[in-house]
């Protein structure tokens, strides 16, 4: 397949992660070789107190780091929280804004997740925005009018298509082994390209990077990954591991 728009594979740690588990991210590193670096942009997400020593741990091999959540706000009484700032401070070029688990576990709203998108670029953080319908939504038949919802709500404003990164994740495909077809994923895709379009603006919305992600796993990826719009993955499970992780990036590539 002849790709117009540069993949990126991005590996979500969620919760996982201890100083030892920087081995993994070396390993990545270490299998990264320069054909596919060239051909795939590739990043890791660790929990937040691993994103400085883990980015530092990375100079020079071209594998970008992000945090998997920030705060709306610049600075202040926010107890918990972690800016956008200082994800950059830690090394970060990426933010995973609107994980499905933060919408459902945490109660973030669209206009929650655009406010975090809006703080990213603000920081010069490129947002993967993350949107995505459950297994009652698919099988009402809702799940392009929600995902196409959520994107009108959750974009941010001033994106441009170097910016902004949009995941669709289906939350039954998290952590489940189960994946949508092909055709289901070209047509949300799709879907998700056309939605960004007055969003956006025409030519932004046909450059920015379209990310699936929900059990990506070495043996699906080539299926999943050559999808028409589909410019890459978001791994959860599979990006613990580092040769699955790379499998992964080398189908894109
Ligand atoms: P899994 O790859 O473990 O299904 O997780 C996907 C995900 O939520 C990435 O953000």
């Amino acid at each position: 397949m002849t790709r117009t728009i540069k993949p990126l594979v991005a590996g979500n740690w969620k919760m996982n992660g201890l100083k030892a588990d920087l081995a993994i991210a070396a390993a990545v590193a270490k299998g990264a070789d320069a054909p596919l670096r060239q051909a795939v942009d590739l990043a890791i997400c660790p929990p937040a107190t691993l994103l400085f020593t883990l980015t530092a741990s990375l100079i020079g091999s071209r594998i970008a780091t992000g945090g998997q959540d920030c705060s709306a706000h610049a600075s202040g009484a926010y107890t918990g929280e972690v800016s956008a700032q200082m994800l950059v401070d830690a090394g970060a070029t990426y933010v995973i804004v609107g994980h499905s688990e933060r919408r459902t576990l945490h109660g973030e709203s669209n206009a929650q997740v655009k406010a975090k998108a809006e703080a990213a670029l603000a920081e010069g953080l490129t947002p993967i925005v993350c949107v995505g319908e459950t297994k009652d939504e698919r099988e009402a038949g809702k799940a392009l009018a929600v995902v196409k919802k959520q994107l009108r709500g959750s974009v941010p404003d001033g994106a441009t298509a170097a910016s902004l990164v949009v995941a669709y994740e289906p939350v039954w495909a998290i952590g489940t082994g189960l994946t949508p077809t092909p055709a289901d994923v070209a047509e949300m895709h799709e879907a998700i390209r056309a939605e960004l379009g007055p969003i956006l603006g025409k030519a932004t919305a046909a450059g920015v990077r379209l990310l699936y992600g929900g059990s990506v796993k070495p043996g699906n990826a080539a299926e999943l990954m050559n999808v028409a719009n589909v410019d890459g993955a978001l791994v959860g499970g599979a990006s613990l591991k580092a040769e699955d992780f790379l499998a992964i990036a080398r189908a894109c590539a």
